[in-house]
């Protein structure tokens, strides 16, 4: 039997993803790849729902696809590809927007969320119909022609929740209306997965949105600064190495990024660091950091020294996902009456 299928996406909206992105999503992606065959895709279409630069964006998504290189995603294995070079992804995002309730896309927490930071005029309607696009991204990817003859996976992290069940939603009704076309897709909590919180504000989420400059590590980071910050991390008026996310969440959070990095849990980092202090510690949690992300950098470097290549990969990996999406669409197609 044929492996089974996963499919994620990332936004290429910064110049580095950060240690959050790798230990809650990017990590599992070049796992998952030993068990299914995987469709990884830098949602460029996604990032253009709200404001940005036309060059920051080509840069970025270059850039995003170097590092999920460096990071292990293996473009002979799986289908790595920029989410525009598959037109199909916008084609199915029309097809069912128009099977989605306006009602129901508004009841969209994310969106809520976002829009009402932005206000109503800055607010796109792009941004609005994200979660349909997301559909899209994955339903082109699910089992055709018919249904059920592979699992489908698609990792989520809590924050995605909704809109993987909107996903199941359009995937059952479009069946129901036209005809069993599309798997609904179940959501694959990846093992180890661990959120990570803000250097400086150790209750809050590293983002690359919310968080200062000090709070975030990225991937990219050269080694002084990333040592600095780790130094200079928050932690508490205590002393003890001990994991308590309620009274020590800085020291908590420094805890569950070491344990994630060396494939431990929190209990063998109290263990280790019984009896030290918070500095012993936080050196030796740079230096895991560092040995995880210096062969990244450098490897993200070697790939963006060679554009025409790194064009050359994206190429081939938009041709297999093509070949995929291609066909659903052809079934969409004439399902829906074209
Ligand atoms: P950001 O919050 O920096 O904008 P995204 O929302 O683009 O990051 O998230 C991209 C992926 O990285 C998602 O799968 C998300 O769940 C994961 N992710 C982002 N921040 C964290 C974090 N602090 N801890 C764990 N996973 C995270
Ligand atoms: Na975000």
């Amino acid at each position: 039997t044929p492996a089974p299928r996963v499919l994620s996406g990332i936004q290429p909206t910064a110049d580095s993803f950060h240690l959050g992105n790798y230990l809650g999503a990017l990590r599992q992606w070049v796992a998952l790849q030993d068990s299914h065959e995987a469709f990884y895709c830098v949602v460029d279409l996604h990032a253009i729902t709200v404001r940005y630069e036309p060059e920051a964006l080509r840069r970025r998504s270059k850039v995003s696809a170097a590092q999920l290189i460096a990071m292990g995603v293996d473009p002979e294995r799986s289908a790595l590809f920029l989410q525009s070079h598959v037109p199909e992804h916008a084609e199915l995002a029309w097809v069912l927007g128009c099977l989605t309730g306006f009602g129901e896309a508004g009841r969209m927490t994310q969106f809520k969320d976002k829009s009402s930071k932005q206000g109503a005029d800055a607010t796109t309607v792009g941004l609005f119909t994200y979660p349909v696009l997301q559909a899209a991204d994955i339903l082109l990817y699910t089992p055709t022609p018919g249904p059920g003859e592979r699992v489908f996976h698609v990792p989520v992290g809590e924050d995605q929740r909704q809109h993987l069940e909107l996903t199941r939603t359009l995937a059952q009704r479009f069946n129901h209306r036209f005809g069993d076309t599309f798997v609904a897709p179940e959501a694959y909590i990846p093992q180890g997965a661990a959120k990570i919180t803000d250097l400086q504000e150790p209750t809050a989420k590293m983002s690359k949105s919310a968080s200062s400059p000090q709070g975030i590590i990225d991937v990219l980071e050269e080694p002084g600064p990333m040592r600095k910050k780790i130094m200079r991390a928050v932690t508490d008026t205590g002393t003890e190495v001990r994991f308590d996310e309620d009274n020590k969440a800085g020291v908590s959070n420094l805890m569950r990024i070491f344990a994630a990095l060396e494939g431990g849990s929190v209990d063998d980092v109290e263990r280790r660091y019984e009896g030290s202090g918070y500095g012993q510690f936080k050196k030796d949690l740079a230096e895991a950091v560092l040995d995880t992300f210096g062969p990244i950098r450098e490897r993200t470097h070697e790939l963006l020294g060679d554009e025409a290549e790194l064009d050359r990969i994206l190429a081939r990996g938009a041709a297999r996902a093509s070949a995929v999406a291609a066909g659903t669409m052809e079934i969409v197609r004439e399902r829906v009456g074209f």
